[in-house]
């Protein structure tokens, strides 16, 4: 609202974002509110409520995770409300964004792992729930091969320019594919976790990636062996008999959440995590039950269900 107001006292004539998720989606949303006019976004939630295109709007990404340049989705937090209000609609994509990898060196190495985890589980949920098509699958499979084979690398040597512009690409391309997609129940917690707990997205991604894929597993147990190739490599991929690969592409994971904490103590559970108290776990069920992206997981999600899967992240 107050970037609203000055946008209008200033009779600005278009939006560029420089930030990370929050900063482009605060981008979008004021974009909204100086196109439509008034005060209340609460009013332009859901999807498809935009009938017309908005004002010129460009993003220059300072992370490589949330691929918000490339989505007609925005995710706003109503801190009153203790919510998170999603918008949907193509006129809320950019018309042009700048991936500069050199925007991205100076990133502090937990924000770096944390928002690279956010484009893996773009590419992963986009690539295993139900809308997932040829095209969305192109996207994915190619982020998660740049993310598996560049992030340890840049995370040993931060200044690697080669490295951030695969996690850059990666970012991008695993935003294209969520997009024309949708993401699922890694999801649907990590709004639920953020909006109550203020864990930062990116890191609630990597804390309930593996437990979810767990839960979906005998619904996914195709499409997640598939991506194991992406994940692990060739050798790994051949060596592994293909009633083994989803379980093996859990693993790895596991694995690079494990090589993650050792580098910048990226926490891997809830309990690692702090600022979340296990009483609230029920509340955080709760909430993800009515987050829209559980609609697109490949298995029904009762509360019960959410709940347990919270359990397992606990610690
Ligand atoms: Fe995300």
């Amino acid at each position: 609202r107050d970037i609203a107001a000055i946008y209008r006292k200033e009779k600005c004539d278009s939006i560029i974002a420089v930030g990370g998720g929050s900063a482009i989606d605060t981008g979008k949303a004021v974009n909204i509110l100086v196109s439509e006019g008034g005060d209340d976004i609460a009013k332009y939630t859901g999807a498809g409520v935009l009938k017309r295109p908005l004002k010129p709007f460009f993003v220059v990404p300072t992370t490589a995770g949330t691929g918000s340049e490339v989505t007609s989705v925005a995710v706003i937090t109503d801190e009153a409300k203790g919510v998170k209000l999603p918008f949907t609609s193509s006129f809320l994509l950019p018309n042009a964004a700048i991936i500069d990898p050199r925007m991205t060196l100076t990133l502090p190495s937990h924000i770096t792992a944390a928002t690279a985890m956010d484009a893996m589980t773009h590419a992963i949920e986009s690539f295993t729930c139900m809308a997932k098509n040829p095209l969305s699958d192109a996207y994915a499979t190619a982020a998660i091969k740049k993310v598996s084979q560049s992030l340890l690398q840049v995370m040993d040597n931060p200044k690697d320019s080669t490295g951030r512009l695969e996690l850059a690409q990666a970012s991008t391309m695993a935003g294209i594919a969520f997009s024309n997609s949708m993401v699922g129940l890694v999801h649907s917690l990590g709004h639920a976790t953020g909006a109550i707990c203020h864990l930062p997205h990116g890191l609630c991604m990597s804390l309930y990636l593996p437990y979810v894929l767990e839960f979906n597993l005998e619904t996914i147990r195709e499409p997640l062996g598939e991506l194991l190739l992406y994940l692990d490599g060739p050798e790994v991929y051949a060596a592994t008999p293909a009633s083994r690969r989803a379980e093996a592409s859990i693993s790895a994971l596991r694995t690079l959440r494990d090589a993650l904490y050792k580098r910048c103590q990226l926490p891997r559970t809830l309990k690692e995590a702090g600022k979340v108290t296990e009483n609230q776990l029920d509340q955080i069920a709760e909430m993800a039950l009515n987050d829209g992206s559980i609609m697109f997981n490949p298995k029904e999600v009762s509360l019960k269900d959410a709940r347990a899967v919270l359990q397992r992240a606990w610690a």
